[in-house]
């Protein structure tokens, strides 16, 4: 077998955000591959200026909001028009916003939901009969999730992330004794793009991805929350089961 086809592939749903950017670099830093689905090619674009490379990268335009986005990849994986992958991370949100409860419209409550919920429910749905099916015992799913959706405050992502705890209470569940190694990876301060951190003074997301390389490597972490609050936290890994 050649190198290449011994390389895992890690799917990322939101590649092109602060987190997604922190994944994919951590999964070519970790000698993986990257199938990233984006949503254009400007989006693109912006990964590969914020990697610094697209070596190692296949890109896939879907849109991920659809509920047929993520699963139309999976199709075309399945057809052998895309690079199987053994690892997927799911990112999609955004729209860090103070926008109290009573001001939130109608229509911003149903697309924040749209966007950072619904798009991370089918990335899951989606993708993990796939890797169920491949019985690698090397895959995981992972899925970022905040802290806001306890802190509550900024209520409309904290609503969207509340909405993602129960998720993945019942994905570790249903993980617990598949081949598949599912954790949420809890976010507990603001990670961006290394440029744009820097300017923020915030965290980088290179500095963040090393904490998907420790879930990556440690074949203990399943079915846990990874806490991630401070900044050792990146260095050590927290975790513990979900129930
Ligand atoms: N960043 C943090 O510090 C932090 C902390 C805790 C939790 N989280 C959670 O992690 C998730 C990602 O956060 P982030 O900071 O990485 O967000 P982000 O930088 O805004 O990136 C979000 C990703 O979702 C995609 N996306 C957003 N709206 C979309 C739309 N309408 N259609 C298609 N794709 C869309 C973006 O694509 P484009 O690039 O094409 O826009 C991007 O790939 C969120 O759920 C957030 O709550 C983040």
């Amino acid at each position: 077998m050649s190198l290449k086809t011994a390389m895992e592939t890690v799917l990322v749903v939101g590649a092109t955000g602060n987190i997604g950017v922190s994944a994919v670099t951590a999964a070519l830093r970790s000698k993986r591959n990257v199938l990233a689905i984006v949503r254009n090619q400007a989006s693109a674009a912006k990964l590969v200026k914020y990697v610094g490379s697209a070596e190692g990268i296949t890109f896939v335009e879907a849109d991920v909001l659809s509920d047929s986005g993520v699963k139309g990849v999976i199709d075309q994986v399945r057809a052998g028009k895309l690079p199987s992958f053994q690892h997927v991370y799911s990112c999609v949100g955004g729209g860090y916003v103070t926008t109290t409860l009573q001001e939130i419209t109608t229509g911003q409550l149903r697309s924040n939901f749209k966007v950072s919920f619904e798009a991370n429910f089918f990335a899951y749905r989606d993708s993990i009969g796939y890797l169920l099916e491949q019985s690698n015992s090397a895959s995981t799913w992972t899925i970022c999730t905040g802290s806001q959706g306890e802190l509550a405050t900024r209520p409309m992502p904290a609503m969207t992330q509340g909405a993602l705890f129960p998720m993945t209470i019942a994905a570790a569940r249903d993980n617990e004794f598949t081949n598949v190694r599912f954790n949420e990876l809890y976010l507990g301060f603001r990670v961006e793009v290394d440029e744009v951190a820097v300017q923020n003074g915030t965290t980088k997301a290179s500095d963040f991805g090393k904490v998907y390389e420790l879930i990556l490597a440690n074949p203990e972490v399943r079915s846990s929350r990874v806490r991630v609050e401070t900044l050792e936290d990146i260095e050590k890994l927290r975790y513990q089961k979900k129930f």
